[in-house]
């Protein structure tokens, strides 16, 4: 039989906590009949979050063109998405299940290049974007393609999307970790660049790429543009690319703090030089089409001859899935004013947003307000990264074994919150932190009655658990 000892070792050293021990362990309680609040993953479909239905119509008339012959369907389907369907098949007369181009239907890359033009008012092109399985897979092509030697380093974010360890780890690239500055929204700061950057090369790496997740995973943050300047300078500096990891671009709360893309910024800086891959997703935003896996990369400063070699990475694995690139297209070339169906679409996204903004206060204020948890209320995304403290366990010291100890106490704490409220959290050391602090990361996805309960559970539970570990201490 084979063994896990056959397999790929960097496989097996992977981590990826966001599906870790914790949410295994929700699993069997949810078999055994324990309700679960799944706040572990921003799945939101999984937490009762309707799909657009403009996106739904679409993908079903073209998964099944023979609706577009029924009389009812006249009935069901308003006029602009049956002309949009009618229009979509005489461009694409293979319908869904053929392989596409390599790099996405023609039309549909164009219409992302639209999409970026109408955003950023920047020119684009569409032989720079890359339709992809989910934002995933163009962050795996760009590390891919950018990892020369196992000496090749990429500066990734502490805390970080598990996927950039995860994949670098795969792909036995090095990590640079840079620290995220907490005190101050969770921005970046340019001397922690620095000093990653210096240790990086101290420790015979050579830093090739820095990634940037801007709104923050896990943080819920999201950086001015002074900030994604400071990054560009930065890297021009250093001979770097940038992979810039923007699926949470709609999902924006606070009208003070809007999103700046940094194709934007690049552009209106002037800048040529720097090579930029920038990632987008049907996953987030107000689509939450997790299960379509779409998605697209976009290149910006990327000469001919580099550029074919990604087409040649997509190449092979042929194409990305189309009812994908089709839920991209929707996302991207949403109805407009004037159309049937846009009153709807409209009244759909705003709702969607509007109660992730109002859950985004609830869940940060609500934590704010419990003695020992402090986090910002997200101004973006759709997490937040609760500080935990949990005295005299969390008071400064020097013990050797205390970061272990530290990390089995967050450990204990996600558990306990799993087993007795049902909560399922992710513990801060999966996406990494300051050496001493205790983080746990949670969405904010349950439907709103759900979150004012989540809340107050949390509260109930968070007094419990310190009582108890005060109880202990006194003991020992
Ligand atoms: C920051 C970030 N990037 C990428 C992804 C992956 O998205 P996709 O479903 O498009 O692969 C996620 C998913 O949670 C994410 O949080």
């Amino acid at each position: 039989m084979i063994s896990p000892d056959d397999l790929n070792p960097r496989l097996r050293k992977a981590e990826y906590a966001v599906r870790g021990p914790i949410v295994l362990r929700a699993q069997e309680l949810e078999a055994a009949g324990k309700k679960i609040i799944y706040c572990n993953i921003g799945n939101p479909q999984a937490l009762r979050q309707r799909p657009l239905t403009f996106s739904r119509q679409l993908l079903s008339l073209l998964e099944y063109p023979t609706l577009l012959e029924r009389e009812e369907t006249a009935r069901l389907y308003p006029g602009d998405v049956r002309a949009r369907a009618t229009n979509i098949l005489s461009k694409l007369p293979e319908g869904l299940g053929a392989y596409s181009q390599s790099t996405g239907v023609p039309f549909i890359r164009q219409a992302v290049a639209d999409f970026i033009h109408r955003r950023d008012d920047i020119p684009v092109r569409k032989e720079q974007i890359i339709l992809t399985d989910g934002a995933s897979k163009g962050v795996q092509a760009v590390i891919l393609a950018l990892l020369r030697q196992s000496s090749d380093s990429f500066l990734i974010p502490i805390p970080q999307y598990p996927l950039y360890s995860a994949t670098l780890t795969l792909q036995g690239g090095g990590q640079a970790g840079y620290f995220l500055d907490e005190e101050n929204g969770w921005q970046l700061r340019e001397e922690l660049l620095t000093e990653s950057i210096e240790l990086s090369r101290k420790n015979k790496q050579n830093p090739v790429c820095i990634v940037v997740i801007n709104p923050g995973n896990p943080t819920g943050s999201v950086l001015s543009r002074d900030n994604i300047s400071m990054v560009i300078r930065f890297a021009k500096k250093h001979r770097l690319a940038i992979l810039a990891d923007e699926v949470y671009q709609e999902n924006i709360y606070d009208p003070g703090r809007p999103f700046h893309s940094f194709a934007k910024v690049m552009h209106e800086l002037g800048e040529a030089e720097v090579p930029l891959f920038s990632v987008h997703s049907v996953s987030k935003g107000f689509l939450g089409e997790c299960g379509h896996r779409g998605g697209y990369l976009e290149c910006r400063n990327i000469p001919e001859g580099v550029m074919a070699e990604f087409v040649k990475l997509q190449s092979i694995a042929l194409c990305s899935n189309l009812p994908g690139q089709i839920s991209t297209y929707a996302m991207v070339a949403p109805p407009v004013e004037g159309e049937e169906s846009y009153p709807q679409y409209l009244k759909e996204k705003q709702a969607i947003l509007g109660s992730l903004k109002r859950k985004a206060v609830l869940l940060g204020e609500g934590v704010n307000g419990i003695d020992g948890l402090s986090a910002d209320v997200p101004p973006g995304a759709m997490y937040a990264f609760v500080r935990l403290e949990i005295p005299p366990y969390t008071d400064p010291g020097d013990s050797p074994d205390r970061e272990q100890e530290l990390k089995n106490l967050e450990f204990d704490y996600c558990l306990k919150l799993l087993e007795e409220t049902g909560i399922c959290v992710v513990p801060g050391s999966g996406f990494g932190q300051v050496a001493g602090t205790l983080h746990f990361r949670t969405t904010f996805l349950p439907p709103e009655e759900e979150m004012e309960e989540l809340v107050g559970k949390l509260r109930t539970f968070h007094e419990g658990y310190r009582r108890t570990m005060k109880a202990h201490e006194l003991q020992d």
